[in-house]
């Protein structure tokens, strides 16, 4: 096993907050990054399965995308402009309506919230309650939807909303498909909250989805689930939002992450991979019809990073130029491959999800406590970043680029199956 120098850590203990987090769990000094891959001081190399949490699909340092905004800097192109009128900004819309929207038959009005998805959530959620004049928002059981107060209301997890310090409201849990509770029809539950008049529970805005829950343990809802899902909403007169800022730019397959289930969602929030380059960026789709804001009823200074905006349009250009959709699909494969044939025939116990790519790894039903930590610590020791999430942190995450050479893939993937194998061959004996 690898030896981890001891790392300069005095300034980040002594002067950062407590409330750090993944530091603890990658407790090395990062320095550069290229592609799939993180260096430490000490010029070691990590292969990176976190991808900032979803913020870098196209790979760290992306060399298109690079381009496009030096050339953007070197011309003195206007970094903050607030929401005024840009060549920047419309530069990008112009661009996702174009190559994004219309040829999909997508109709929406674009709304800049900023800068972290958090925001972006809080915008959807205020704009829903505002147009159908109704309090109460459902929202699925592991769903992830941010950290401030309204979009921690809608986030499941209880540590995460028992640090609110204050009541989170006017929402209820539903039960995710195939999630927590098995044999369980979470949409037929829905159905009768909104039929019953004895239900005890009002009629809501909308209908907060991911359509893969990926910080809930990469839970997949199947393409007739979510089609239920939209029927019911237009049946009831319920907003169906999907928060696409972790499964959306390209993640699951398909631009957007429900493509792939044919359904037009009324809000759409995306952030994270959205400016290409992991610059904050979060944004709205919406349908022209709900476009009912008055002027900086909801607002933010960094709406108006354009750097973002030009680091999104060569990110668009990027996707379809180098043909992100076809050339994903043979690494998802090859992902998929591992982990059902090889990650799973380890154990029975061991559970795989997934779509694209985004992947899990599920030790859930094991006795030993915080396998996966052991397992993510020792590939971090042999040299890839990859965290644990779920309940309990018992499911793996796997996310890598989207343009993660195919060698890299390979040798990530034998780490993973060395550190899975040493544990539970451990666990076993
Ligand atoms: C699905 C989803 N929604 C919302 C958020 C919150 O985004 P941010 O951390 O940028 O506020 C996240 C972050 O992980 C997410 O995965």
């Amino acid at each position: 096993m690898l030896e981890i120098e001891a790392i300069k850590t005095s300034v980040f203990e002594s002067l950062e907050s407590n409330v750090r987090s993944y530091c603890r769990s990658f407790p090395t000094q990062f320095s550069y990054a290229k592609g799939a891959l993180l260096q430490d001081e000490h010029k070691r190399e990590y292969i990176d399965f976190l991808m900032g949490a979803g913020a870098l699909n196209y790979g760290h340092n992306n060399d298109y995308i690079k381009e496009q905004v030096i050339k953007y800097i070197s011309n003195d192109g206007i970094i903050q402009g607030l929401d005024m009128y840009t060549n920047a900004k419309e530069a990008f819309i112009q661009q996702m309506n174009d190559t994004m929207l219309k040829p999909k038959e997508l109709k929406y009005k674009f709304m800049f919230c900023g800068p972290t998805g958090t925001n972006a959530v809080e915008a959807a959620l205020k704009l829903a309650r505002n147009y159908t004049k109704r309090t109460r928002v459902f929202a699925f059981m592991g769903g992830y939807h941010g950290m401030t107060l309204g979009g921690l209301s809608v986030t499941s997890n209880a540590s995460h909303r028992n640090a609110s310090g204050v009541e989170l409201n006017n929402v209820t849990f539903i039960p995710y498909e195939d999630g927590y509770i098995n044999n369980f029809d979470a949409l037929d539950y829905m159905e009768s909250l909104l039929k019953d008049t004895h239900s005890g529970i009002s009629k809501p805005a909308a209908v907060i989805v991911e359509t893969v829950q990926a910080e809930g343990g990469v839970y997949v809802a199947s393409e007739a689930w979510l089609v239920r899902l939209r029927e019911i909403c237009n049946k009831h007169g319920i907003l169906l939002i999907c928060d696409d800022i972790q499964v959306g730019c390209g993640r699951t397959g398909t631009f957007f992450s429900f493509e792939r289930a044919t359904i037009q969602p009324d809000i759409v929030v995306l952030s994270k991979s959205l400016s290409g380059y992991g610059f904050p960026m979060s944004m709205l789709l919406l349908k022209p019809e709900l476009d009912i804001w008055k002027p900086a009823e909801h607002n933010g200074t960094f709406r108006g990073f354009q750097l973002a905006f030009v680091g999104a349009k060569a990110a668009l250009e990027y996707y379809q130029n180098f043909n992100l959709e076809q050339t994903m699909v043979a690494k998802s494969k090859v992902i998929e491959h591992v982990l059902k044939n090889e990650i799973a025939a380890m154990h029975p116990d061991i559970r795989i999800r997934g779509i694209g790519m985004i992947w899990g790894i599920d030790f859930a039903k094991f006795q030993e406590s915080d396998i996966t930590g052991k397992i993510t610590q020792r590939c971090f020791e042999k040299g890839l970043l990859i965290e644990s999430t779920g309940r309990k942190g018992a499911v793996i995450k796997l996310l890598p680029a989207l343009v993660i050479e195919d060698a890299l893939l390979d040798k990530a993937l034998d780490i993973l199956k060395e550190a899975i194998s040493w544990h539970v061959q451990q666990t076993v004996s």
